[in-house]
């Protein structure tokens, strides 16, 4: 079945806790946090204390991080201890890839690696092994509401066929511009078997309603 992630990019920033409640009861499998630095992307976004305010008010939620710095090594530990179950960082950082994935291993975190559109697929295959998630951007980073490029579609499918071939068994994760009507039946088609959708669950007029029709594909 597949599984949706719902980023907090697009709610209610006054009532965020409630938002999260809401989309968990409504049947959501974890929280998408996105982090922006101002400097990997060109907007700003929330950091730990805010995960932090949310682990306290949602304990047993999933926390799925994606981290769109420059620099995720120096804030792995502070992440983990805000209450992150995942960290998803960028193949397009500028950080040491096998270095950071260590340590977010280390303190016992799951770990993503996310590809922005113009980077191709097989640049997380040396990685493979370690990951949980592969996170392919349908967007470029940086802002909800933006229309999904088919590129993500082509990348999938490369990484299905490769997690196949490897015998490996990581999330293929898909984020921005995902909607259920349209493109989210594209991407599980192509292998995605983990959604994230910021504007079409937060943004809808039925919220629980966007969560169930994204679990009924
Ligand atoms: C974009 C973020 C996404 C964003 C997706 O840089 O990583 O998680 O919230 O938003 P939608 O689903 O509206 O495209
Ligand atoms: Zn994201």
């Amino acid at each position: 079945m597949v599984k949706l992630s719902p980023s907090v990019l697009s709610a209610d920033f006054a009532r965020l806790g409630a938002d999260c409640r809401e989309v968990m009861d409504a049947g959501a499998d974890m929280i998408h946090f996105d982090v922006m630095d101002g400097h990997f992307v060109d907007n700003l976004s929330f950091g730990l204390p805010v995960l932090e305010g949310l682990r306290k008010a949602l304990p047993d939620a999933y926390f799925d991080v994606h981290l769109m710095i420059t620099h995720p090594l120096q804030y792995v530990k502070r992440f983990v201890e805000a209450g992150a179950d995942c960290i998803t960082f960028h193949v397009e950082c500028a950080d040491d890839l096998g270095a950071t994935i260590a340590a977010i291993k280390a303190y016992g975190c799951k770990v993503g690696l996310s590809i922005k559109p113009d980077t191709p697929a097989e640049c997380v295959f040396p990685y493979l092994d370690d990951l949980s998630i592969v996170l392919v951007m349908g967007v470029q980073p940086g802002h909800g509401g933006q229309a999904f490029n088919p590129v993500a579609l082509k990348k999938l499918r490369k990484l299905r066929a490769e997690c196949k071939r490897r015998n490996l068994n990581p999330y293929l994760s898909v984020d921005g511009g995902v909607k259920a009507a349209t493109t989210a039946p594209q991407c599980v088609e192509a292998g995605a078997n983990l959604l994230v959708a910021g504007s079409a669950v937060f943004c809808a007029k039925d919220v629980a309603a966007a969560v169930k029709e994204f679990k009924a594909l």
